[in-house]
């Protein structure tokens, strides 16, 4: 059985004061012993807050990007040791606003994925169609190709602790989510992928649904067999929200 892993990302918000309220508040209304995996991707310079107040407790910090590189001159970059350094346990790595904003191809996603594993923490590799691309039919082609540029690089020791997060780019902030069957379709189409290199491996990856999950609609989602947890943006940021998605069943 995979565990459901419900993951924040932030993205470019907070402070050093509304982090501090946003997670004693989520501490505070997490289980004794979750049954789920919870993890808050938090903006680079607030992860030693983060891990400061994390520390012992039942979530996990994530970062939203690595460096492709190990070190050196890399102005501005980040590497994977560093996340490390600061208990990162997971990264996203290829979100649609990294590949849109910062031209981050599949090949440059590949090598981010393979940091991330050399240092033993886990990748979230985000994979999603534009909406002309659902329109035009061409989503499984589209998340295929994202997904077999990075499968196509690992060995498969690091295929299972790999996290997909299906994220169709139109549903992203807009508060269109897809229906619990097309993000199941889809989800299960990667799983497919997946098992092409490794049956066993297929079985236990985490493919989360990104893409306006809230309180209202986590339930439905979860509940489709491929659908093993969510990466939450907006929602993400009110702990009232983000603990009623953790507690969906
Ligand atoms: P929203 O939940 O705000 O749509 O964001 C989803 C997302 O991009 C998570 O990575």
């Amino acid at each position: 059985m995979r565990r459901t892993l419900i993951a924040g990302n932030w993205k470019m918000n907070g402070s050093l004061a509304t982090n501090a309220a946003l997670l004693s508040e989520i501490i505070a209304g997490m289980p004794v012993a979750p049954s789920r995996d919870v993890v808050v991707c938090a903006p680079f310079p607030y992860l030693a807050q983060c891990a400061d107040t994390l520390a012992g407790t039942v979530v996990s910090l994530g970062a939203q990007d690595v460096s492709v590189h190990a070190q050196g001159a890399f102005t501005g970059d980040v590497s994977a040791s560093m996340l490390s350094d600061f208990s990162c346990g997971y990264v996203i790595v290829g979100h649609s606003e990294r590949r849109a904003y910062h031209a981050e191809d599949d090949a440059l996603v590949a090598q981010k994925v393979l940091r991330v594993l050399d240092l033993n923490m886990t990748p979230i590799l985000c994979v999603g169609e534009m909406l002309e691309q659902r329109e035009s039919g061409q989503t499984n082609e589209v998340v295929a190709a994202q997904l077999n540029a990075v499968l196509d690089v690992l060995t498969s020791d690091h295929l299972s602790r790999l996290v997909v997060a299906y994220e169709p780019v139109w549903a992203i902030g807009t508060g269109k989510t897809a229906t619990p069957q097309m993000a199941q379709d889809v989800h299960a189409f990667l799983r497919q992928q997946i098992a092409a290199k490794s049956s066993d491996s297929a079985e236990l990856v985490q493919i989360v649904y990104g893409g306006s999950m809230k309180p209202d609609n986590a339930n439905e989602l979860l509940q489709m067999p491929d659908i093993d947890g969510g990466l939450i943006g907006g929602a993400a940021l009110k702990a009232v929200d983000f603990l009623a998605i953790i507690a969906a069943v």
